[in-house]
Parts: C-alpha cells; structure tokens; sequence
C-alpha cells in the first residue's frame, strides 16, 4: 500500500461521526472536553489583545515556553510548544517514523494513535492493558518483544476511555524497556491535573527519558485555544519541532497568551477545575446508583466512565449506540471506536452540565434493565 493509500483509509471520528447525526435535544455525553467557562485568566487574556497579531517565533513565544518549563519543574529547552498535544504527537510521528516501522499503542486507548500512525506509514501494534485497564508492564513488554520494528511506543494515563491510571512501578518497568531498545516513548498526560483524589503518577516521578504531552485542553479548561506541549530530550523534540513550524508556522499567538494566562494562574486555575470535576462526579455518581445500582467506579483522572454494555448489545454495539443517541437521546461513544478489547462497553463523558449528566443517565438507564 502507497503513503497516500494509507492516508485515503482515513475515516473520520465515530466520536464525531455519532456526534455530527445526533437529533435535536439529544444530550452530548460523547466529546471528551471540559463543559465549564473559560477561565478568567485566559479571557482577559484574550480581551486584552491590541496591537498586531504578529505570526512570533516557530517555536512559541519564550514566555509560553517558560511558563510551561516551570509548571513542570523542566529547562525550556525541553519544552516543544504546539497546536494542541494532538499536533505534538502529529509531528513526533512524521519526525520519527519511517514507512513500515511500528507504533506500540493500548487497546483500548484513544482513537487519534492509530491514525497518527497511518499518516506516517507506520504500523500499528496494540498492547494489552491489566483487567483493570492499569498499565501492565508484562503484557507492554511482551508486545515489544514481538515487535521488532517498533520505533515509538505510547502510554496514556490517565487514560482515555477508559478513565484508568498506572502505577509508578508500572512506569518505571515500561520506561526502562523502551530505553533499554532505544524506543521513544511517549507518555500522553494531558488528563494528568485533572484528578479526584491523589494527583495520579507521571512518567517523570521516575524516568528522565522519554516525552511527556500535556495540554490546555482539560485541566485548564481550553481545549479550543489548540495548545499543548511535549517534554523532553531536545533530541526527540528538534525535528518535531521543525515539522511542526512548517505545518503551522507556530500555535495562533491569541491562544498562546490565553494560555500563558492560564499557566501563570496555575494554582488557582487547577484547583478551580479539579472542583468542576469533582461536582460533576459527585453529581453522576449518585445518578448512576440511583439508576443502575450501584456506585460507579472513580477515574484515576479526566471525566470519562468505560460502562459495560447489557449483553443484549454486544452483538451490534453500533447499532445499540444509534438507538441510544436517535431513541433515548444522548450521544455516548461505542468503545469499539478505541480498539477490538473496547467492544463491550462505551465510553460516557460526563465534562457536560450538571443537568445533562442527570438526565443522560436518567435517560440511559432503561436500555441497561430491559436488556
Ligand atoms: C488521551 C488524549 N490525548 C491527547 C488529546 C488531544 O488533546 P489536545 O487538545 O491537547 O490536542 C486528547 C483529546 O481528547 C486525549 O483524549
């Protein structure tokens, strides 16, 4: 198959897709993002704005590039700045990867890897995650030991779908594996703030090596700003960083001062947003019992619930996800959109209103007690 090919095979999010059909009132319990404002910082950020919208520097502004080195405990020349993490792992991806070489990615794990992947004619090679979608360092090594042509390997925790977090034994175990390969591994934290209880490890608890993503999108509740970041060695992030100024030229400078804002206001901003998250578990917990009977189990971090589907589903898990957005009305996303081992269970959002979460589950329910 030719790059281009492989590029033509591309098909746009189911999470998008079931989004984009949905009819008129139906509740978005599908789009992974944060339903509360703005932040102040960033709005008088934006407000403030006078003078020309200059392109600035390939790299970033140096302030943004600071900024995110101090919140991170980093030097900033191990910091890549970027249009969203997304377009971090974009350029990582084109930079690292040669055409038949493989990316290690989870199953089930967030829908853009694999796709990521097909841009740069790569491979896609799942690993396996432990029954409680934790990182499981055997069943990660096992994957690479099988995998010859592995070039980059991807960890997400906590994780999208399914809400899941790792150990720091865990990362410690698939860090020095991928360094002991020269394998670049990439550590997507972009949910990491965004926590109920214990701040969840990160790959820099315990390794230097690798890159770490994160992002305005979640914890600092900007995901439309585009702005994220990668950490690490200036040897990962050179010609990353060089793909990316030719793609984009540099992240929009309006976002980048947004989420300077936003980064200097850290310790107010994170705290404000851990108790959006908190108010909106609170809230879907108790629906949930009410509803289905028992308590649900808390994320390490973000705002997603991985829920089994009722075994009448399983058959045409699609199908059942149409009828809940088109007969009950909410949009949730079918976890087979995240890999074969998501087949039985869809992934609810609940980074909505108070109100939807209540009434989404509200509406749900009966599907899961008639089946
Ligand atoms: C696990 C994960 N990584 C990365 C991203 C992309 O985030 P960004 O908005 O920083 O591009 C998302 C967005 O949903 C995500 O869920």
């Amino acid at each position: 198959m030719t790059p281009a090919a492989r590029t033509q095979s591309l098909r746009p999010s189911p999470i998008r897709a079931l989004s984009e059909g949905a009819p008129a009132g139906a509740i978005a319990m599908g789009l992974g993002e944060p339903g509360w404002a703005l932040p102040e910082p960033a709005r008088l950020a934006l407000a403030e704005h006078h003078g020309p919208c200059a392109y600035g520097p390939n790299a970033g502004l140096p302030e943004l590039r600071d900024a995110v080195a101090d919140f991170h405990s980093e030097t900033s020349d191990r910091v890549m700045l970027a249009s969203g993490s997304q377009g971090a792992l974009f350029a990582l991806f084109q930079a690292w990867l040669n055409p038949g070489d493989a990316v290690l990615v989870p199953d089930p794990g967030f829908l853009a890897y694999p796709a990521l992947a097909l841009t740069a004619s790569a491979d896609v090679v799942t690993y396996a995650l432990a029954s409680d979608f934790t990182l499981d360092p055997e069943a990660f090594r096992h994957a690479l030991d099988h995998t010859p042509k592995a070039r980059i390997a991807v960890i997400n925790h906590p994780a999208n779908p399914t809400g899941a977090g790792s150990s720091l034994r865990a990362l410690a175990a698939v860090a020095e594996a991928c360094e002991a390969r020269g394998i670049l591994l990439i550590s997507d934290e972009v949910y990491r703030e965004l926590y109920l209880g214990e701040r969840p490890a990160g790959l820099r608890d315990v390794s230097t090596t690798g890159v770490v993503l994160g992002s305005v999108s979640k914890a600092w509740g900007a995901p439309g700003l585009r702005v994220g970041w990668a950490l690490g060695d200036p040897h990962w992030l050179a010609p990353a960083r060089l793909l990316h100024a030719y793609m984009v030229t540099a992240p929009a400078r309006p976002s980048q001062l947004g989420a300077l804002a936003l980064l200097r206001e850290s310790s107010t901003v994170l705290p404000a947003a851990r108790a959006e998250l908190s108010l909106r578990w609170d809230v879907f917990g108790e629906a949930f019992t009410a509803h289905f009977g028992h308590p649900p189990e808390a994320p390490a971090g973000g705002f997603y619930h991985w829920l089994a589907l009722p075994p009448t589903a399983h058959a045409d898990p699609m199908a059942f996800c149409l009828r809940l957005r088109d007969e009950a009305g909410v949009v949730v996303v079918p976890g087979f959109a995240f890999g074969a081992a998501g087949q039985g269970y869809l992934r609810l959002s609940f980074g909505g209103s108070v109100a939807d979460i209540r009434e989404g589950l509200r509406r749900l329910a009966p599907y899961w007690r008639s089946a």
